[in-house]
């Protein structure tokens, strides 16, 4: 669907189910140039929002009940505001979430109605749940807090909705690229002081573009949160608040008192700290050869070293390497989901054809293709007209 189309879709079902029309607000998924499981060790990510949104129609309802249908799921729910009235639909506890974690800020949140649907594809590591809760976060700001929060306070509000109401212990990377994101610019974040920086994205000779795996590795005992477990680990084990002050050389010298598995994850970090620096200056000069090159060690660094990879997502980035795709690597948390992938214009076409096909002759299920557009962040759509 397109996000004129979802729009239009949202409006037709709220007047259906509520009658009349709220406003209409948006935000988006994210994808990373670089900089993979950095931003909960402190250290640099490199995202940017995509044209792929979570969309809401919105408006207060006068009641202290939020009454909210999913068009995606095709499911209603209802809920009040207090701790005790969370919803058990896992959709919903995103939205719960996000109200909770305003009021525990001081801030306000009364009873609205809302419809939303959304065109980031599900499970494919472009963040569909961090863009849900900046549609929501941004939406009642607007709405019941004169815009009196903070950017990075509704980031870090749907950051804590995943702690707190959906058991992900994720970074900050997400929620900041869905509410900061710029059309046409990536972002480099310092995950450790919130500093960032907009760098603009458009190289003549060369594109970005994902291809989606369409499986997601259903894993058991939450591996994220492990990953980040072993991270924490080693840096107290170094005596420090995270490895985005550790060296090899200090990870080196405490090898023998940590286990394999602790050593290889805060390997990874600390070499992708590097990479994500490195990036920065080869961007700044043109370098893409340069990009690309560290897009495929940090590949290598996820699948060997960090174990997020998965056989799909090795066998997508050995056809790139084969078709001489500039870059190449797994995106986002991991165990599924879509590579993402810099090459030269001209061998767009046919590296999609291929791969495709032999992904399909291989796993019996054609990967989806998505040229990156990189967009805005969260916004208002649209006002409902005063009445
Ligand atoms: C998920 C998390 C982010 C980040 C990435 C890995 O997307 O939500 O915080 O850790 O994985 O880079």
């Amino acid at each position: 669907m397109t996000t004129e189309e979802m729009q239009k879709k949202i409006e037709e079902v709220f007047a259906e189910r509520f009658g009349g029309e709220g406003n209409i607000y948006a935000s988006a998924g994210r994808i990373n140039l670089i900089g993979e499981h950095t931003d909960y060790n402190g250290g640099f990510v490199f995202p940017g929002a995509i044209d792929k949104v979570i969309m809401a129609d919105i408006r207060p309802n006068g009641l202290e009940k939020v009454r909210v249908f999913s068009i995606d799921i095709d499911e209603y729910a209802e809920f009040g505001l207090r701790e005790e009235d969370a919803p058990s639909q896992s959709w919903a506890r995103y939205i719960f979430g996000i109200c909770r974690e305003i009021q525990k800020r001081g801030g306000t949140v009364k009873g609205f109605d809302a419809v939303f649907a959304g065109n980031v594809p599900l499970g494919a590591g472009l963040s569909s749940s961090a863009a849900l809760e900046s549609c929501f976060a941004f939406a009642l700001n607007d709405l019941f807090n004169g815009n009196s929060i903070d950017k990075f306070e509704l980031a870090k509000i749907g950051q804590s909705t995943e702690h707190n109401y959906c058991g992900v212990n994720c970074g900050i990377m997400d929620q900041f690229a869905s509410v900061f994101g710029r059309k046409g610019n990536l972002m480099r974040l310092d995950c450790r002081s919130m500093e960032y920086e907009y760098f603009p994205f458009n190289p003549e000779d060369y594109r970005l573009v994902l291809v989606d795996s369409r499986v997601k590795h259903e894993l058991k005992d939450s591996p994220y949160n492990k990953r980040r477990e072993s991270c924490e680990r080693v840096a107290k084990r170094l005596g420090l608040d995270t490895l985005r002050d550790a060296t090899m050389e200090d990870l080196d010298a405490i090898k023998s008192d940590i286990t394999a598995e602790d050593y290889f994850r805060a390997r990874f970090v600390i070499g992708e700290k590097e990479r994500v620096l490195a990036v920065c200056d080869a961007l700044n000069a043109g370098d893409y050869e340069t990009v690309g090159k560290k897009m495929y060690e940090t590949h290598e660094g996820l699948s060997k070293d960090y174990e997020v990879s998965c056989e799909e997502l090795d066998f997508l980035n050995d056809v790139a390497k084969e078709m001489g795709v500039t870059g190449s690597r797994i995106m986002g948390g991991g165990f599924g989901g879509c590579t993402i992938n810099l090459l030269p214009n001209d061998l767009h076409d046919k590296f999609v054809a291929e791969v495709t096909e032999r992904f399909d002759k291989k796993y019996g299920h054609k990967p989806q293709i998505y040229d990156v557009v990189i967009s805005d962040g969260a916004r208002l759509v649209k006002e409902a007209p005063k009445a």
